[in-house]
Order: C-alpha cells, then sequence, then structure tokens
C-alpha cells in the first residue's frame, strides 16, 4: 500500500515531467525534492546522477551555500549532467565524480564531503542507456552484449551467456529475473552458443517460450542478465550499509527502487539496519536500528505522472532519517 495518495506527489507546477529531457525523465522528483530536503544549505549526494533531472531538482530546493555532488559510473551520464549543470558547477553549488555507489564512502571522503545531510539513490538503468543499442541493454534493438553501466567494468553480458555453465545461467535467470521457465532458457541458450547480439538472445529466448509471454520473459532474462553484469544488489547493499556511516543523525536518504529484489533489500536495511529482516533491541526491549523510515511503506508515482512516464508505474520511493546513535542506545548481543 502506498504511503500517500496521488494528489500529495502531483509535482508543484503540476508537470511530472518538468525535469525530463531526451537523456532521461525523473520519476518523483518531487516527493524526492521535498523528503530529502531538511536543510537548505546542506550537502547533498545524489549517487545516480544520470541525466542530472534529480540533481537539479534538489538544486532547485536548496539555497546558495548547499552543494550536491553527483555520483555515477556511467561516463555517458557524467558528460550529460555536467554539461545540463554547468551554471551550478561554476558556482560551486555543483560537483560530479566517476565511481560506482558500492564505494559511497570511499567517494565521499576522497572529497572531503562527509558527513552529509542526505543521500539519493535512484536505481537501475537510465532511458538513454536502454535506448542506445550499443550499450546492449535493449531487447528491442540490436546491439552487442555488453549492459555495463560502466564500460570499464570487466564482465559483459556477452561472456555470462557465452561462458557460465548452464546451471549457474538457470540461478541467474530464475534469482534475479524471478523466471520460471529458468530451465528451459538456461538450456536453450547454451544449445545456441556462440551468442553475438542482443537480436541473437533474444531470438534464442523467443524459440523457448511461446507467445504470448515472450517479451514479458525476455524483460525478466535481460533484466537477470543486467543485474549480474553490474553487481546490482551487491552494490545496493554496500551503498546502503555505507550511507550509515556518512549521512549526519537527522539527516535522510532516499532510494526508489524498480523491482522487488531492490526494494526488499532497502526497506529491511531501514527497518532493521540488515538485510535478513530481524529487528534488533536494546538492554530495555526498544527497537534498534540506525534509520526511521518516514513515512513508513513505499510512495508511488501518482495516475498522473505514470501516464505522463510509464516507467514510473514500477517505481517506490522509500525514505528514511539517520538515528542519533548514542540516542539508539547499545543493541543485545
Ligand atoms: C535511473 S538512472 C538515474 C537518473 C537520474 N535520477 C536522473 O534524474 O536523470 C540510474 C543511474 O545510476 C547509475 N548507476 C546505477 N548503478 C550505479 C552504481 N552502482 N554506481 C554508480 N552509478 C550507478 C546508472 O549509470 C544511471 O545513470
Amino acid at each position: 500500500m502506498a504511503a500517500n495518495d496521488s494528489e500529495d506527489n502531483a509535482s508543484p507546477d503540476g508537470d511530472p515531467l518538468r525535469y525530463a529531457t531526451d537523456f532521461h525523465a525523473p520519476v518523483l522528483s518531487h516527493d524526492v525534492q521535498a523528503r530529502l530536503v531538511t536543510a537548505s544549505g546542506g550537502r547533498y549526494v545524489d549517487a545516480t546522477l544520470g541525466g542530472g533531472g534529480h540533481a537539479r531538482s534538489l538544486l532547485d530546493a536548496l539555497g546558495p551555500d548547499a552543494v550536491v555532488l553527483g555520483i555515477d559510473q556511467d561516463p555517458d551520464a557524467l558528460a550529460t549532467a555536467r554539461d545540463r549543470l554547468a551554471e551550478a558547477r561554476e558556482a560551486g553549488c555543483f560537483r560530479a565524480v566517476r565511481g560506482n555507489f558500492g564505494d559511497l564512502e570511499r567517494l565521499l571522503r576522497a572529497e572531503d564531503f562527509v558527513p552529509v545531510d542526505g543521500i539519493l539513490l535512484d536505481l537501475g538503468v537510465s532511458s538513454h542507456q536502454i535506448d542506445a543499442p550499443e550499450r546492449g541493454f535493449s531487447f528491442q534493438a540490436d546491439g552487442p552484449l555488453d549492459m555495463r553501466m560502466d564500460p570499464r567494468r570487466g564482465l559483459t553480458a556477452r561472456q555470462v551467456v557465452n561462458a557460465w555453465p548452464e546451471r549457474d545461467l538457470r540461478e541467474a535467470l530464475r534469482d534475479y529475473g524471478d523466471e520460471r521457465r529458468a530451465g528451459r532458457i538456461a538450456h536453450a541458450i547454451v544449445e545456441a552458443r556462440p551468442l553475438d547480439t542482443t537480436g541473437d538472445l533474444a531470438d534464442t529466448v523467443r524459440g523457448a517460450v511461446p507467445p504470448p509471454d515472450e517479451v514479458k520473459t525476455l524483460a525478466r532474462v535481460f533484466q537477470a542478465l543486467r543485474i549480474v553484469v553490474n553487481a546490482e544488489l551487491d552494490m545496493l547493499e554496500r551503498a546502503l550499509e555505507q550511507s550509515t556511516a556518512v549521512v549526519r543523525p537527522g539527516g535522510r536518504i532516499a532510494t526508489i527502487s524498480y523491482h522487488s529484489l531492490e526494494d526488499r533489500r532497502v526497506k529491511r536495511y531501514l527497518r532493521y539496519g540488515n538485510f535478513e529482516g530481524t529487528p534488533r533491541r536494546d538492554l530495555y526491549g526498544n527497537r534498534v536500528a540506525p534509520w526511521t523510515e518516514t513515512p513508513r511503506g513505499p510512495i508511488e508515482a501518482s495516475e498522473e505522472e505514470v501516464a505522463a512516464n510509464p516507467r514510473a508505474r514500477s517505481a517506490r520511493l522509500r525514505v528514511a532519517e539517520r538515528q542519533d546513535d548514542e540516542e539508539m542506545g547499545p543493541p543485545v548481543p
């Protein structure tokens, strides 16, 4: 159940595409802006800078002394956002660094940017990444089997598809794509080797799964491979844990997830401070957790936003406030 209704999250000027560009249309930008910013002169991190839409919206909500630091592992995103936010950069309100948010703490310390007042994680891929056939993320266009958000990373989808044992492929499709015909598809992939392009992979999956299910199946297979190639869930867990070390007490984190594998991890960590979802209590029986979700539960896009930007349909925004460790007291071992 969403924590707010559609009226609450309409953008202030009524246009949910206010911060959209051809590169990417950010989702829930008004909610992020309204709920993440608690200090108008503060320091904020957009750890998934993309085309700079959310960063722009944060800068619009912040005062002239505030600084937004953007992080992205994709050089196309950095170049685009730096260009878009050139004025803020010149004014000293915006900077951008290339890196993986799995190294969040190290990146921020290197920039002398700890503690911070807030962090945004808008997970997954940008529209630009999906739309560029040469990046290999899409089953709707033919391109190399790549799928790396960071082109410097070693592992490509081509290696996974052509070299992984059938059993590992099957597990990846099942665990990261929630694909119930993972066995049949993994077997077809192994039989069809070598696969060269996204078109080869899409044809192989189509051959293994009869219509009318093929589009949903293709989406699940491509999602699973993308998660593997970019180690997305590991990086998310690392970023969440490190955010606890860099956000000041009273500061906030906002995360936007697009599927349940992400959202489950975010929910458990923000509620319990661990990924198992195990409540911890102090000597007096009080709950001990580094974050308090505010509001409790996900915020979803309005019908108006989903109509304008279909990508918003699956988005789940969670916001949490960093608790004071001393007030929490030590957990019972
Ligand atoms: C959904 S888009 C963000 C769009 C952005 N909020 C905007 O308004 O344009 C996600 C971005 O995060 C980046 N990204 C994903 N995982 C990352 C990671 N582990 N480290 C750094 N950047 C990452 C992607 O390259 C992509 O540009």
